[in-house]
């Protein structure tokens, strides 16, 4: 078999730590893969200014079956603008519009809520990736004095949200999953919402097999919190998505547990964990990359190597019910062990 191409971007901080730890369990599967490491990070920008070489998004595309990427931010570059072109460069420019990001509970013991089973949190959020106040479009007026003015502003285009709308809906039928929930802010966001509300609407009537409803987001945060259960798929906007994701990761045992892909049907997708890079952690071996490599997973299954994706899945729970793993999650082991652990459990798994 030929082997899947991947490129590999580890970031900044603990992503150049849970990146390889991915990459080991991977390799012990013996997927037919083969990884090509880029250094575009904080360090390259801060050597030579580069953030993503020439071309770098058309060789992604032309040369790669999928892309990983660790984690970018780094306090060094305050600015932020290695990772807004980096990270943010790979979804916009890659037209990568829906963000996909399971938030499933391994284990009872690692949620936050109480008398919650795994069974109870197992849902998927769409979040849109490619519009939202995300677009860069806005600026300042009389900047620094007192009467500056700053506009951020929201795009949100027709074929933007019914791409991600369907999207969802294609997702549910093909996850097996029964119901599809709307979630914005269409009570105050009106010109937004209106759009979303009316596409959503649209949308539905076409998979007469889905349940369809709708949620405003603060709302969504609560029942989030006090009934996980209800949810299966929920599609959201760019900027919903990153915040209720956030609080979804702490009902999975916290941002070390949560795994994403960003994805186009039919070209390049890149995959990465939904964690930063969070300094204090870095270098000390002490990241939890259960997300990471639940992310590798995910990546695999994507490029067509289901079984191998299913071995490591099975082996990350195994690690988890034995609690081989890191401190967030109940473990003494580090980064390494952790991925030495699952990596080695792979054979005794199947
Ligand atoms: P963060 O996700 O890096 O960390 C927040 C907290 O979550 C950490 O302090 C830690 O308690 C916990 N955490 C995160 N990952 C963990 C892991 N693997 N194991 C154990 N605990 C983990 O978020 P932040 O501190 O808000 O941001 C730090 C930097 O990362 C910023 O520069 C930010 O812009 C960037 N960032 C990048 C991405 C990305 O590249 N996809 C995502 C989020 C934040
Ligand atoms: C995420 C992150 C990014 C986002 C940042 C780092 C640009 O928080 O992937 O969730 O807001 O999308
Ligand atoms: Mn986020």
């Amino acid at each position: 078999m030929e082997k899947k191409r991947i490129a590999v971007v580890p970031g900044d901080g603990i992503g150049k730590e849970v990146i390889p730890a991915a990459i080991k369990v991977v390799e012990a599967t013996g997927a037919a893969v083969e990884f090509t490491t880029f250094d575009w990070s904080a360090d390259r920008y801060l050597k030579d200014g580069t953030t993503v070489p020439p071309d770098g998004f058309a060789m992604l595309e032309h040369d790669f079956d999928a892309i990983l990427v660790g984690a970018l931010g780094d306090p060094r570059v305050p600015s932020n603008i290695h990772a807004k072109e980096i990270l943010l460069g790979m979804r916009f420019k890659m037209d990568l519009y829906a963000n996909v990001r399971p938030v499933k509970l391994l284990d009872e013991s690692l949620c936050p809520l109480k008398n919650v089973k795994p069974e109870d949190v197992d849902f998927v959020v769409v979040r849109e990736n490619t519009e939202g106040p995300y677009v860069d479009a806005g600026g300042v007026f009389k900047q620094g004095t007192a009467d500056e003015i700053a506009t951020q502003e929201d795009f949100n285009t027709r074929k933007g949200v019914e791409r991600v709308i369907r999207f969802a809906f294609e997702l549910a039928r093909k996850q097996g999953r029964k119901k599809v929930l709307m979630s914005d802010k269409s009570n105050v966001m009106t010109y937004a919402g209106g759009l979303w509300q009316r596409v959503f609407k649209l949308v539905a009537a076409e998979y007469a097999d889905i349940q369809s409803s709708h949620m405003y987001v603060d709302a969504l945060c609560m029942h989030m919190v006090r009934d996980p259960k209800q949810f299966d798929v929920v599609v959201t906007n760019n900027m919903f998505g990153d915040i209720i994701t956030d609080l979804a990761a702490a009902l999975q045992g916290g941002l070390g547990m949560a795994a994403s892909g960003n994805i186009h049907p039919g070209k390049t997708s890149m995959f990465e964990p939904v964690h930063g890079s969070a300094p204090p952690f870095a270098g000390k071996n002490i990241a939890n990359p259960i997300g990471a490599i639940s992310t590798a997973a995910m990546m695999l299954e994507h490029v067509g190597l289901v079984k191998e994706s299913q071995r490591i899945n099975r082996a990350v729970l195994a690690a988890v019910q034995q609690k081989k793993t890191t401190q967030d999650i109940g473990g003494i082991l580090g980064t390494r062990e952790t991925a030495e652990w699952i990596a080695s459990s792979l054979s005794r798994t199947q």
